[in-house]
């Protein structure tokens, strides 16, 4: 079964040929980094006019690449939500357009869902697991229980942890996309060198916090001054990154621990940062196995929403043609907890 999977939900446009759901016969993916450098942040008008723009070209080489025509795909996928709302429309319409044209079934697909199963386009797993969701805009722990399952455990109750890189690398002077910048800087820098906050790491919820992070480096950076901050960037990159991948592993292992879960998969752009990784990697909890998508898998990308649309449509489910997008739409949990106890009845 071939299912093209269309991503328009911020500022990446891409399109990807998934066979059977897991083999990824294209994968390509436009971004508008350049657009929206010198703005420090991602403004949503520009970004819908540029996806109409290329999302054409874009799926027209993502067909080239798999080899196929329009002809031959058997469905549609596209992020419907959450998002920008006038991305998502872009990528959505067209996706509908086409389905409707080519008279093939057209699904739309939550984004988050597309993050939190993209690891089974590279690896077989097994239930249940915890997914750590960690992007520009989200920063989530669920337990997965099973495709179509996500109980939400705990989320930012501010900033997302991409966002905070990209908001302390543009007071930083270092632009945007910061989360790559700073990653790259870090390598270079000492992360002991300065204490940043560990946001709500105390806590006994599995919430994040990140807001704070990035107030302590602004007044940090005030009382330095512009001179002395220049010189010591590298060890400001690499302190600031310690204390954001510090909570996120420390809460992913509690959410684990808590959930007698011994697999923590992650996913999200902030999830290809190279300290993230080598943390989890280093950490000493040897029950419990770390999971990452490779890099290109965990931005945004066309081929985890043709891989959740292949589930989805292989079970004769799809959406009507008049299907809206969502800018804010939580994952459904198959099953939910009432004081603690499991209840199907949703
Ligand atoms: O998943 P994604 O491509 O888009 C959203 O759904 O938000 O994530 C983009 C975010 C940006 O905030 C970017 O700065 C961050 O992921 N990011 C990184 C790295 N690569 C991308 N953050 C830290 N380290 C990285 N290597
Ligand atoms: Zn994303």
């Amino acid at each position: 079964m071939l299912v093209l999977g269309i991503e328009t939900s911020c500022d990446e446009a891409s399109a990807a040929v998934v066979e059977d759901g897991v083999k990824i016969r294209s994968n390509i993916i436009y971004s508008q980094d350049e657009v929206h450098a010198r703005y420090g942040g991602v403004v949503p008008e520009l970004a819908s006019r540029k996806h109409i723009e290329t999302i054409v070209p874009v799926v027209k080489e993502a067909l080239r690449q798999a080899r196929i025509s329009l002809k031959e795909l058997n469905g549609i996928a596209a992020t419907a939500g959450p998002g920008l709302i006038g991305s998502l429309l872009v990528g959505l319409s067209l996706a509908k357009s086409l389905a409707y044209f080519q008279h093939i079934p057209f699904i739309g697909v939550n984004h988050l869902e597309g993050h939190l199963t993209s690891i089974f386009l590279e690896k077989e797993l097994s239930f249940p697991y915890v997914g750590l969701v960690v992007s520009g805009g989200h920063t989530n722990l669920y337990l997965v229980q099973g495709f179509g399952d996500y109980l939400l455990l705990g989320k930012t109750r501010d900033d997302a942890a991409g966002e905070a890189f990209d908001k302390v690398a543009k007071l930083l002077g270092l632009g945007y996309p910061g989360g790559v910048v700073i990653d790259r800087l870090a390598k270079d820098g000492n992360c002991q060198a300065f204490k940043f906050p560990r946001s709500m790491i105390q806590d006994e919820s599995l919430d994040f916090s990140f807001s704070g992070i990035k107030t302590a480096v602004a007044n940090f950076v005030r009382e330095r001054g512009k001179e002395k901050v220049e010189r010591s960037l590298k060890d400001i990159a690499a302190s600031f990154q310690q204390a954001v991948v510090e909570v996120l592993v420390f809460k992913a292992i509690k959410a684990a621990r808590s959930r007698g879960v011994d697999k923590i998969v992650l996913s999200g752009g902030v999830a290809a940062n190279s300290r993230l990784r080598s943390l989890f990697r280093d950490s000493p909890e040897e029950d419990i196995k770390i999971y990452f998508p490779s890099p290109l898998l965990c931005t945004d990308n066309g081929a985890m929403i043709a891989g959740v649309g292949y589930r989805y449509l292989k079970e004769g489910k799809n959406s009507p043609l008049s299907l809206n997008a969502r800018s804010r739409w939580d994952l459904p949990a198959a099953s939910r907890e009432v004081n603690g106890k499991k209840s199907n009845d949703w």
